[in-house]
């Protein structure tokens, strides 16, 4: 498992977007569940550094949409060279497949993934990395985009432990934001 977490975050980091403060926010807030709820750390920090590993490419070639499926595509080819067992192919496959939620989760493994992804907008510091690393966009379209993953994270928070630890911190990002649609 150590040399596949070596490739794997070779690969993460390799990718232009998500910047590597992103990727670093949600593993190390997937690890830390993984701990509190008793789940496989291995497997969710798998989960993390690969869940969004093609979104550089899928942004430059305009297909966004597909970049979960692009990206089980690039983990595939390094589990594939692996050792680790079909079971555990099988479970980061669905961390990765399952990363924006889903009505039932494959695994605990996989829903951490989801909620560790959340963190990257609906909290302070995934907020900030997301402004900071997107200052080339045009300012009313950089309030859109950080309004709608805002609310779509929130959303997307299934496990009751990150919502508690996110609810305030959600409450201050939406109240900025609403007082930027106000500055004209
Ligand atoms: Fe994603």
């Amino acid at each position: 498992m150590e040399e596949f977490l070596i490739n794997a975050r070779k690969l993460a980091y390799n990718e232009t977007v998500p910047p590597k403060a992103q990727i670093d926010l949600a593993t190390e807030k997937g690890k830390k569940l993984a701990r509190e709820l008793g789940a496989n750390i291995d497997i969710v920090e798998a989960g993390t550094l690969l869940m969004d590993c093609a979104i550089g490419q899928a942004l430059k070639e305009d297909r966004l949409a597909e970049h979960v499926e692009m990206g089980l595509q690039k983990a595939n080819s390094l589990l594939d060279k692996s050792s680790l067992t079909q079971e555990e192919k099988e479970n980061i496959r669905h961390c990765i497949l399952e990363h924006h939620g889903v009505s039932k989760f494959y695994s605990l493994e996989s829903e951490i993934c989801c909620n560790a992804d959340c963190y990257r907008f609906a909290s302070v510091k995934g907020f900030m990395n997301a402004v900071r690393y997107t200052r080339e966009m045009p300012f009313e379209d950089l309030v859109k985009l950080l309004n709608n993953k805002v609310e779509e994270k929130w959303n997307a928070i299934s496990l009751s432990i990150v919502k508690q630890d996110l609810v305030s911190q959600h409450g201050v990002i939406i109240k900025m934001l609403e007082n930027l649609k106000e500055v004209k």
